[in-house]
């Protein structure tokens, strides 16, 4: 097939990855991939192209052009610029949601409506307009206070805080940016461990990934601001094995219902962030796209040709698509960020070791902020590169990643050093129902 793959980090990256395993008869890739705009690790296997993959029109010209029998979209942006109905519409196969559908991840208060509709369990909200309102909030809930900027904010507009004071600054600070519409959503705290579940959906049908874990925080022990994510592992061996299905059952499969109850069917990703309290499961929140940096470990232990899944769900044929299959072993993945990310990242340094980091047993590296300058790999952006490794068990793969992170050279660089170690070390409990 031709695809065309939209987006330029590493979850993408890895998409483009997992497409290319897939060898024909000849042992040759079976694909011919295009990507938007893409970055200098996919162009090694993929032809770039330097266009607005935010633009509507500017996709669609281009799967004209290189008669693209299936588009891949990454991020969250096109979706909620409508490129999937621009390019449904000009009878493109597209994998990833309508406009309407991105609202799930693009509003948090719509997130919320559709999980009353549906009668999905998550944290009671207030949607506020004012900040007596979100006083009001404060009040009902206490500590610990939870103020989410409606509108994306690339995993940065939540704040999560003991300290009523910089809870009601966020709040501010979310109203005078704005907001969506002026909207600033206050949340009950939701206690336990979190995982993402990524849902493939083709408007009717509902397919489980496997669940992985994500750190968002920027340093050890959960210290430090929220980013876009610094490391991730799957699968979980301290989840409950009846997760996966209860979570189809209650959540993704209503949620699938009442999008397509609305005339608005929903084909795609559905990622659902989980909490698992001592109440139960609980959704912290839907995205409308593959999760970065969970779709690297999850990804690589996908055995179903990526291709054929995508396909289908873009077909609207899921009911039809056989039981996906997985590699037994287990995947870590740490991100390598730029000095001083996630508020002022530095860019323009050189990256070295990727190669090395590429030669070691059982690694990769997918590029996420990275750029060719004067021939010469560079940084230009927060998160830089990121590490995968599969193996055994979770000690063995952590060790295997860190000798890959080590491998890489870039000034002033930073990344978490326990990506998993919790887990591997079997310090991970879901909080007991009540
Ligand atoms: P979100 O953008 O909604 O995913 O929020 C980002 C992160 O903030 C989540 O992954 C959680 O770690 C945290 N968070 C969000 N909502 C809650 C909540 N209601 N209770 C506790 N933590 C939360
Ligand atoms: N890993 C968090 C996200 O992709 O939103």
């Amino acid at each position: 097939m031709k695809i065309l793959v939209l987006g330029s980090g590493a979850r993408e990256h890895a998409i483009v990855h997992s497409l290319n395993s897939e060898l024909n008869a000849e042992g040759v890739p079976a694909h011919e991939i295009h990507a938007a705009p893409g970055n200098p690790g996919i162009g090694e296997t993929a032809t770039l192209h330097g266009i607005d993959a935010n633009n509507p029109e500017a996709v669609v010209a281009l799967a004209q052009e290189i008669a693209a029998d299936l588009i891949m979209i990454g991020p969250e942006a096109p979706l909620v610029a409508g490129v999937a109905d621009a390019t449904r519409h000009a009878g493109f196969p597209t994998f990833g949601p309508s406009q309407e559908g991105a609202r799930l991840e693009g509003s948090k208060a719509f997130a919320k409506e559709i999980m009353e509709a549906a009668g999905v369990p998550t944290a009671k909200p207030y949607v506020c307009t004012t900040l007596a309102h979100v006083e009001e909030a404060f009040d009902d809930f206490g500590a610990p206070y939870v103020v989410k900027d409606d509108g994306l904010a690339a995993g940065k507009g939540v704040v999560v805080t003991n300290d009523r004071e910089a809870a009601y600054a966020h709040a501010a600070d979310c109203f005078a940016n704005r907001g969506q519409d002026g909207r600033v959503v206050i949340e009950e705290y939701l206690d336990g461990p979190e995982v993402s579940l990524f849902v493939v959906s083709d408007g009717a049908t509902v397919r489980a990934l496997a669940p992985a874990q994500d750190f968002k925080r920027v340093g050890n022990d959960d210290e430090g601001p929220n980013t876009g994510g610094m490391g991730a592992y799957s699968p979980l061996p301290w989840a409950p094995a009846s997760l996966v299905q209860e979570v189809i059952d209650t959540i993704a499969q209503p949620t699938i219902d009442e999008m397509a109850r609305r005339g608005t069917p929903f084909a795609g990703i559905l990622y659902v962030g989980l909490a698992l309290t001592s109440k139960g499961t609980r959704v912290v929140e839907f995205n409308a796209r593959f999760g970065d940096p969970e779709t690297q470990v999850v990804l690589a232990r996908l055995q179903t040709p990526l291709s054929a899944l995508l396909l289908a769900a873009a077909k609207g044929e899921l009911a039809d698509f056989p039981e996906l299959q997985w590699h037994p072993q287990t995947a870590v993945t740490v991100v390598v960020a730029s000095e001083r990310y996630p508020d002022t990242p530095v860019t323009g340094d050189p990256i070295e070791g990727i190669s090395a980091a590429n030669a070691l047993d059982g690694v990769h590296v997918l590029h996420a902020g990275t750029k060719i300058v004067d021939d010469v790999l560079v940084s230009s952006g927060g998160r830089v590169v990121s590490v995968v490794a599969l193996g055994d068990d979770l000690d063995a793969t952590r060790e295997r990643v860190y000798q890959g992170v080590d491998a890489i050279g870039l000034r002033g660089s930073h990344h978490r050093t326990d990506i998993a170690l919790k887990a591997a070390r079997g310090e991970i409990k879901p909080a007991t129902q009540s």
